[in-house]
């Protein structure tokens, strides 16, 4: 093994290391990271869920400067409009449509899927980014708990709904956010909807992208072959206003030392446009590079676990199985 790679191990091993500004800022130095080539993503089209905020604003921004169309999702058709208007002004040109679709509730996804299917002809990228952590346990409009609601089902039902636009689109990427959170957390099948044990916000979110990582891996096996590729991407820590309002502790102590959100959404980019990336498909990533699915003993979702977890998924988008396979 290489010497930047036997360093990137040791500091992925660190956590805080890894996760912070330092790792960005090591692995950026010791890999040599070109930036994306001017115009990488010219006469694509990508779409950003939870563009209003944080590293959907950032993520926004830096496809954008890419060159592509960015497609806005999200549940505030008045918050979209700023992010739009902003974007014009700092590229120069209206290629921004915005979609209201609120990420937890069936029907809102669908609707949003029913209107890009009618104005879309591509789909080269596709970023599932919007997220939250709930205080306490509530349900969505269809009785889903919000956290696997907003985390899982909902981006489910958008990349099911719009996989004959990313399947007709030489080389579509779908790129999932998740967290380094979910290492922390074993997910329960038997307990998805976190009815069985007293409700822990930070838990059910962990657990939710834990499942949002399996369900990658299983898109990923069950689209081979189709030319689109699926992969998860973790941020490490980044400053944004999602982290200062969910986590404030973690936040305060954290803050010298975060990512900005450019930082954070850094391999979004390199996922969306770097020649590089393109074969990869069903990992995990974080600056760049794969990653293990676990770290603690224990944890581990078996092949067969994550094709329950796809037919659980699938009930509870209350739709026909979008990529059958045995
Ligand atoms: N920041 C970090 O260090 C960090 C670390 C690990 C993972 N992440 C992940 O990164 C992603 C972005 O987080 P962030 O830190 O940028 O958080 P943020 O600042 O709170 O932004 C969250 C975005 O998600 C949108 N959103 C929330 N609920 C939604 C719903 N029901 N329907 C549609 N959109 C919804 C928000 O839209 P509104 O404007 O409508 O609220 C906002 O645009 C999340 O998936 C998060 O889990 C972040």
């Amino acid at each position: 093994m290489d010497l930047p790679s036997l360093v990137d191990d040791a500091l992925e091993v660190t956590v805080v290391g890894s996760f912070s500004r330092v790792g960005f800022v090591l692995r950026r130095l010791l890999f040599g990271w070109a930036p994306a080539a001017d115009g990488a993503l010219a006469g694509r089209t990508a779409l950003v869920t939870g563009p209003t905020s944080g590293l959907g604003r950032a993520a926004s921004d830096a496809l954008a400067s890419l060159g592509a169309r960015v497609i806005l999702v999200g549940r505030s058709a008045e918050r979209l409009a700023a992010v739009r208007d902003a974007l014009v002004a700092t590229h120069g040109e209206d290629r921004f449509p915005i979609v209201v679709a609120d990420m937890g509730s069936l029907a809102s996804v669908r609707a949003a899927v029913g209107q890009l299917l009618e104005t879309e002809t591509r789909l080269d990228v596709l970023v599932d980014n919007a997220g939250a952590i709930f205080p306490e346990r509530h349900e969505s409009p269809d009785g889903i708990e919000a956290t696997l609601a907003v985390l899982l089902v909902g981006p489910f039902v958008l990349v099911s709904g719009l996989l004959p636009l990313l399947e007709r689109t030489p080389g579509a990427r779908v790129i999932c956010v998740t967290s380094g959170g979910m290492y922390t957390q074993k997910l329960d099948l038997d307990d998805l909807q976190s009815t069985l044990t007293p409700f822990s916000g930070p838990r059910a979110y962990a657990r939710a992208k834990r499942a949002q990582v399996a369900l990658v891996r299983e898109w990923a096996r069950r689209l081979r072959g189709t030319g689109v590729t699926i992969n998860a991407m973790h941020p490490g820590w980044a400053d944004t206003p999602g982290l200062a309002e969910t986590l404030p502790g973690f936040y305060r102590a954290m803050r010298p030392v975060l990512r900005s959100p450019a930082e954070g959404v850094d391999t979004i980019a390199w996922l969306a446009a770097d020649p590089a990336a393109a074969a990869a498909s069903g990992s995990l990533f974080l600056d760049r590079r794969p990653r293990p699915f676990d770290r603690v003993p224990g944890t581990r979702l078996s092949a067969s676990d994550r094709r329950r977890l796809w037919d659980m998924v699938v009930a509870l988008s209350g739709a026909p199985d979008p990529a059958p396979k045995a």
